[in-house]
């Protein structure tokens, strides 16, 4: 039998409990998926490529069902270097299809190789986003619950143990 892959891409600046939701469904769905980082991005992120890379390893450590891994350049590219035609994105809200569906489509212009799936964000994750939890954690505010031990942990690092929000 064939086994079934999918690229989860993203830049997971920091990952949340949001993505590992997604990526414990599409485990459902698929045998195997490689987490495929976006490096050397435009934006400078919050964490370097290492430091993304590595809460990622951590949190998915002895599952060789995942595989982690990094990219630059045109996702379509990746795709078609590791020969895997399925990526999977979540959707969490009416916000995020537009920007999904125009990065779908213009994937879809580059190539006709590559097609998506888009899972839905569990009910307790659909508000959690990268971006939240930079905010809250810059400004003093409690992420308990939203990502990972290991990623609050550096949060509160880089930034101090919350003063609001419980934590
Ligand atoms: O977690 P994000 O930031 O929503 O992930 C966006 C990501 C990294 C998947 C997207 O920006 C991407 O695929 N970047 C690689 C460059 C590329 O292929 N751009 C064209 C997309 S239409």
């Amino acid at each position: 039998m064939s086994v079934r892959h999918a690229i989860y891409p993203g830049s997971f600046d920091p990952l949340t409990n949001g993505h590992i939701d997604i990526l414990h469904r599409g485990l459902l769905i698929f045998d195997r998926v490689v987490v495929a980082i976006a490096v050397n991005l435009r934006k400078t992120p919050l964490f370097a490529d290492e430091e993304r890379i590595e809460m990622l390893r951590e949190t998915f450590a002895g599952d060789d069902r995942v595989e982690i891994d990094t990219f630059t350049g045109l996702l379509v590219d990746y795709a078609r270097r590791r020969a895997i035609p399925t990526v999977l994105r979540g959707l969490r809200a009416v916000s995020d299809f537009e920007y999904e569906f125009q990065m779908a489509s213009m994937n879809r212009r580059l190539t006709g190789e590559v097609d998506y799936l888009f899972m839905m964000t569990s009910e307790d994750q659909y508000y959690v986003s990268s971006t939240l939890i930079r905010e809250v954690a810059a400004n003093g505010g409690s992420v308990e619950g939203l990502v990972p031990k290991h990623v609050e942990a550096r949060l509160y690092a880089r930034f101090g143990r919350p003063v609001v929000g419980g934590g």
